[in-house]
Order: C-alpha cells, then sequence, then structure tokens
C-alpha cells in the first residue's frame, strides 16, 4: 500500500479523501446524502453564478437503473456496490446575462472536490468517473461506505490502493509556463 507522504504539512483531510472500488452496496439515508450536496453547494464560483448541478440516483430506485445503464462495464462492475450515483452537469453560461462563462467547469470542479471532502467527513467514499456514455451524461460519480477489497474481483483488487501524486515541483513554479 502506498503511504501518502506530502511535501510540506497540510490538513489530513486531503489525503484521506481517494477513491476505493469496493463498496458496500448499503443504503444512505436522505440527510447523509443531501449534505453532500450542502458542502458543494458552498463552493466559490465566477460571479457566484454557481454552475453545478447534481442529478442523483438512490440505489433500489427506478432513477438508479438510468444512471448505471449510462456507466462503461468496466465501472458497472464496482459501482453496482455504490450507495448513490450522481451526474455532474456544468452549466456553461452565466445567469444574468446568457454569456459564456469559461471558468464553469472550473467551479463545478471546485463543488465537487467540497462534496468529495464531505463525504470523507461523514465516513463515506467517492468515486469519480468518466467513463460513461457523454451524449446521455457529462460526469458520473459513484458514493458509498467503503467495503472489503478482498470482495473485489482480482484484477480491481490490485488497483485498491491508495496513488501517490506528481512532484510539488512539477506542478507549481513562480513565474510563466516553461
Ligand atoms: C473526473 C474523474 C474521472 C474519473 N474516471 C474514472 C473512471 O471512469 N473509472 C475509474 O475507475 N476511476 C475513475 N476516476 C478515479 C481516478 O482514477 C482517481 O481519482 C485517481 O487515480 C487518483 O486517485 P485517488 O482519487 O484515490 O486519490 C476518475 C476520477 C475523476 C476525478
Amino acid at each position: 500500500m502506498v503511504e501518502r507522504k506530502t511535501t510540506y504539512p497540510i490538513d489530513e483531510q486531503f489525503t484521506s479523501r481517494w477513491s476505493p472500488r469496493a463498496m458496500t452496496g448499503e443504503e444512505l439515508d436522505d440527510k447523509q446524502l443531501l449534505a453532500l450536496f450542502e458542502a458543494a453547494r458552498w463552493a466559490p464560483s465566477s460571479y457566484n453564478n454557481q454552475p453545478w448541478r447534481f442529478l442523483y440516483a438512490k440505489r433500489n430506485t427506478k432513477q438508479w437503473d438510468d444512471l448505471f445503464g449510462l456507466m462503461v462495464e468496466f465501472n458497472q462492475s464496482w459501482a453496482k456496490d455504490a450507495s448513490a450515483l450522481v451526474v455532474v452537469v456544468s452549466k456553461k453560461t452565466f445567469d444574468f446575462n446568457g454569456q459564456p462563462c469559461v471558468t464553469h467547469s472550473f467551479d463545478t470542479g471546485a463543488a465537487w472536490m467540497s462534496l468529495a471532502l464531505q463525504a470523507t467527513k461523514q465516513g463515506l467514499v467517492t468515486h469519480g468517473m468518466q467513463g460513461f456514455d457523454y451524449d446521455k451524461a457529462k460526469k458520473v460519480l459513484a458514493i458509498g461506505r467503503q467495503g472489503k477489497k478482498e470482495d473485489l474481483p482480482k484484477e480491481l483488487q490490485e488497483k485498491e490502493e491508495l496513488s501517490d501524486r506528481k512532484p510539488l515541483a512539477e506542478i507549481a513554479w513562480e513565474g510563466g509556463f516553461k
């Protein structure tokens, strides 16, 4: 298992958030689920436009089948044990003048991260997914209670570990583009 070592000391919430695939398949009550969107709601955005939209489906509902059907087979193989699936949509224009908002996906990215960190605080796990039908949806996300690695198929067990990051000097430096 990778030990997450930071270059500088940071709050533990950033390194304890990760994307496991083993989930328990338990249901989540609305209080737990809606608190995640509440956290996302407070993200900053250009002109406070709040371009994020979260379309969710709880397991054992008709909506679940609709969202589940969007995913590629690989993602379906593990996201079947999630408690909720969420499509994250980003509105491309400003509400106040209808003009394009260049930062809409930046803003929506901030909101999803708030959601993911809140989930960690609540003892839940989240796993972003780009493997889905883009004609039908923009982003799909699985939320659940973390399960046992041993319950995953063998090939997924090998992937079920904390990932590392690029060195700090590769992602932040003084001055313009190198
Ligand atoms: C927008 C986005 C799309 C992703 N798409 C997939 C996916 O389709 N399938 C998958 O298994 N993991 C997917 N991931 C998970 C990433 O691989 C994972 O976040 C990354 O390796 C870093 O690992 P960590 O989240 O555990 O720190 C996605 C993550 C994000 C943020």
